[in-house]
């Protein structure tokens, strides 16, 4: 597979993953967090698909595309190790998370995820909904099968125990 047809699938994966989380949650209540704002191509899809919801956004920086460039006040700008437990304390919880945190560098992209698991098992209610680049395997989530189209192991899917 060329790196460009690669680039598609992940991308394609990426788009099916939030659309079936988006009808999973349907009106249930709770925030929703972009974990990598990027260049903001996620975050554009999340508040379509959640028009009505608080989106908080997490990054080291504000880089995005302008007009895909969040509310100051719902971002929280910083090291996610720092910004997200910080953000526990704010009390809010979330019917989704969507983690897109990885860079080029493989390892250190599987080391974040093992870091920050255990922190967003934390900030999600019970049963809701984790969709991330990395593997986060902690026993406060279940992993769920990706949605039909969304390509094997290119993404993950899990829901909050409890
Ligand atoms: C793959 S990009 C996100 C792409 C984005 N979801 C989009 O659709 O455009 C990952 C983002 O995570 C951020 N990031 C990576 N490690 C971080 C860390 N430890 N703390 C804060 N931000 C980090 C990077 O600055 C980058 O913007």
């Amino acid at each position: 597979m060329s790196r460009l047809d690669a680039f598609i699938r992940r991308m394609k994966a990426q788009r099916d993953c939030l659309n079936a989380v988006g009808r999973l949650v349907g009106d249930r209540p709770g925030a929703v967090l972009e974990v990598g704002l990027g260049n903001g191509r996620t975050y554009d899809h999340l508040r379509s698909l959640f028009p009505a919801r608080e989106i908080f956004v997490f990054d080291r920086e504000v880089a995005a595309h302008p007009d895909c460039i969040p509310p100051a006040a719902m971002v929280r700008l910083g090291d996610f190790r720092e910004t997200l437990p910080k953000f526990a304390t704010e009390a809010k919880r979330a019917i989704l998370i969507h983690a897109d945190i990885g860079s080029g560098n493989k390892e250190a992209s599987l080391a974040l995820g093992r870091d920050l698991a255990p922190t967003l098992a934390a900030l999600l209610l019970p049963g809701g909904y984790l969709a991330a680049d990395q593997p986060m395997e902690v026993p406060a989530l279940e992993r769920l099968p990706l949605p039909d189209g969304a390509g094997d192991g290119r993404y993950h899917f899990y829901r909050a125990r409890g």
